[in-house]
């Protein structure tokens, strides 16, 4: 168990150094600007000199503040406009976001920060983060990511220049938030002063107050307990040594004026982020279509993305389970990047580039996976199964396992995608008879009839999924009718199926040895590279997973713990390289 040790070290170390180091260890995506509307000033305007990866037009400015104005053209003078920005990092040592504005002859450091950008920055600070003489100026916007120490409810807040007519009362009259509260976030300060800069808890697009996400300490652990053993530890690995390595030698700079680089970091998109990458949503660039909506490639934010038009709209409760969604990782799962609510909803997917598995299984142009690839992909669909059952915050029943949901990557190793979107189905209009709510035929457990949602159902699917891995057939299987009753020939063509399900257990039932029968069911493109013995206990994991008592199928924790063990014989870590090997392997231990 050295390794482990090692890598808990390791992480012991990376969180010890990021609070030592950092002064803004706990960071937000986002903040808010409380702006002093002058006369003379449009949203246009504003929406211009604020522009940042959430705002691009008046529009997104304007979301934010749904419920004080009336409209888009209706700004009011001396009333307050709220403008959502980045909050980064700047320097490791403080949290704002640099807007570069183009200086005009006229201006001075003092008239942009108190008339331009409304008090949200001031003279000493513009004249601290700039170089002089030059046609652009940073004008830095300080912002507050909450404190878990002040409270858990508030995780978005309004940098607020006060102004005379405020005091702390009329501020927590108006949020609604206890002036003992208010007076923490920003301590020591006199909020009737008439001037400087106070942080107050700020609320979302939907207009309520956003908590403070869960603790990063807490997810980290988590996703180690999980992730010991196989290709997630590697990349744990890889990112402490990275983050110590980096983390240090920005420590030793950071008293050099270093450049900093602005990270998007934000699960929103716009419409016109996600249109441009897509070159309109193209029939060029679809790349799929299911149940949900269709799917097209794009690179916005320079990502490589799969970007889903879904045919419904997000809920407010959906919404908020977006942005929780969007906060799990793990490596057998497909990431979701973020989302977009303008027209329709979309969401933005990490883009795995090696196609789906039912993909690589069926079509004759892809190779045939060894054996041995497909012992570590079933490993890897069970060890994003036990993630999502029993350690992401909260917990995910999937309902939609099957062969089409689970994505590989160019080393073969398997993601599961589309989780989480039951609750979308389950909150959206229940009377659009076109979306599968419940799963896919084939892969449904023989309870789902009485509408039971336990996590056993996702156990039966992924039972399927072994049997589709064996024998490379579907999971409802076309029989040709004309084969078997020939004399019986009519010219309707009545098509009959047969589930996957059912075909294994004719054969595993049947009187005498199994194996035969067995070895019939193999996909043919293995030919005799596989070890019979391996199969047979796959197949055995198989039917404990489709019991038809659903509290006597296994926990996905006891598959992963069971495919361990049938893969150790073979697996040694790396998969391309383990190919020949394998092959070589099988042959002896048949
Ligand atoms: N993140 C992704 N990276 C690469 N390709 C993807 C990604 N997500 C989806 N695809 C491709 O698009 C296809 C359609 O995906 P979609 O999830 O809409 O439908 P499905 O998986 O066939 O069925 P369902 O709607 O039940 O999930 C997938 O089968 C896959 O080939
Ligand atoms: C918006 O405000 C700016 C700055 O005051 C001004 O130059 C511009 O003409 C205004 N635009 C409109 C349409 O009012
Ligand atoms: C900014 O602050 C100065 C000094 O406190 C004040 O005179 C000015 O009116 C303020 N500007 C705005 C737009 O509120
Ligand atoms: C912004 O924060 C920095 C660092 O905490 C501080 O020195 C500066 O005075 C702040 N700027 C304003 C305008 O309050
Ligand atoms: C803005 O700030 C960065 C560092 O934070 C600095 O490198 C750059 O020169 C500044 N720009 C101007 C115009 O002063
Ligand atoms: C805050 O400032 C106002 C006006 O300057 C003053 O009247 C008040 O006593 C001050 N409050 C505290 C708690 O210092
Ligand atoms: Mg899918």
């Amino acid at each position: 168990m050295k390794p482990i040790k090692f890598i808990l070290s390791l992480l012991l170390m990376l969180l010890a150094s990021s609070s030592a180091e950092s002064k803004c260890s706990k960071t937000c995506d986002l903040a808010l600007a409380s702006y002093y509307i002058w006369e003379g000033t449009n949203l246009t305007y504003i929406s211009n000199i604020m522009q940042s990866n959430v705002v691009s037009k008046p529009l997104d400015i304007f979301s934010y503040n749904t419920d004080t104005l009336p409209n888009l053209d209706m700004l009011r003078f001396s009333s307050r406009l709220n403008v959502p920005f980045p909050c980064d990092c700047i320097n490791d040592e403080f949290l704002g976001h640099t807007f570069l504005y183009e200086f005009h002859p006229r201006e001075t450091y003092a008239s942009i920060a108190e008339l331009t950008f409304s008090n949200l920055t001031n003279k000493e600070w513009m004249e601290k983060v700039n170089v002089p003489d030059s046609v652009k100026v940073n004008v830095t916007v300080n912002c507050s990511c909450g404190d878990k120490m002040v409270s858990k409810d508030y995780g978005l807040f309004i940098t607020y220049p006060l102004s005379s007519e405020d005091t702390l009362e009329s501020i927590a009259k108006h949020t609604k938030v206890k002036p003992e509260l208010l007076q923490k976030y920003t301590p020591g300060v006199n909020f009737s002063k008439g001037s400087g800069l106070v942080f107050i808890p700020g609320k979302d697009k939907n207009g309520v107050y956003v908590p403070l996400p869960h603790g990063k300490a807490g997810h980290l652990a988590r996703s180690l307990a999980t992730a010991v053993g196989g290709t997630c530890t590697v990349l744990l690995l890889a990112i402490s040594i990275y983050a110590i390595y980096f983390r240090n030698k920005n420590a030793k700079e950071s008293k050099l004026p270093s450049k900093y680089i602005v990270v998007d970091k934000s699960p929103k998109f716009s419409y016109e982020e996600l249109a441009n990458a897509t070159d309109k949503f193209s029939l060029a660039n679809k790349i799929g279509q299911g149940g949900f909506g269709e799917v097209y490639y794009g690179e916005p934010r320079g990502k490589k993305t799969a970007i889903k038009k879904m045919k419904m709209q997000a809920t407010r409760e959906f919404l908020a389970e977006l942005k929780i969604l969007t906060r799990v990782h793990h490596c057998n799962l497909v990431h979701l990047i973020g989302y977009c609510v303008e027209g329709s909803l979309f969401l933005v997917y990490e883009y795995i580039d090696n196609g789906n598995l039912s993909q690589n299984l069926h079509d004759s142009e892809r190779g045939p996976m060894t054996w041995s690839t497909r012992m570590q992909i079933a490993l890897d669909v069970a060890r994003g199964l036990e993630y999502i059952h029993e350690h992401s915050v909260p917990v995910y029943i999937h309902r939609d396992i099957k062969s089409d949901n689970i994505l590989l990557n160019e080393n073969f190793t398997g993601k599961i995608a589309d989780f989480g979107l039951t609750r979308l189905t389950d909150s959206a209009n229940s009377t659009d008879n076109t979306l599968h709510v419940a799963g896919t035929f084939g892969y449904m457990p023989p309870e789902n009839v009485y509408g039971r949602i336990s996590r056993k159902i996702d156990v039966y699917a992924f039972g399927v999924v072994l049997y589709e891995l064996i024998s490379a057939k579907p999971a409802v299987i076309k029989i040709d009718k004309t084969e078997f009753e020939s004399e019986i020939r009519t010219n309707e063509s009545i098509d009959e199926y047969k589930s996957l399900v059912a075909l294994f257990d004719e054969v595993i039932d049947q009187k005498g040895d199994p194996i035969e029968g067995l070895r019939n069911l193999v996909d043919p493109r293995l030919e005799d590279n596989y070890s019979i013995d391996s199969i047979s206990k796959m197949a055995k994991l198989a039917r404990a997973c489709l019991n038809r008592d659903p509290k006597r199928r296994p926990t996905m924790r006891a598959v992963v713990v069971s495919l361990m063990t049938l893969n150790s014989t073979i697996d040694d870590g790396s998969r391309s390289a383990s190919a020949a090997l394998s092959t070589v392997m099988e042959h002896d231990s048949k």
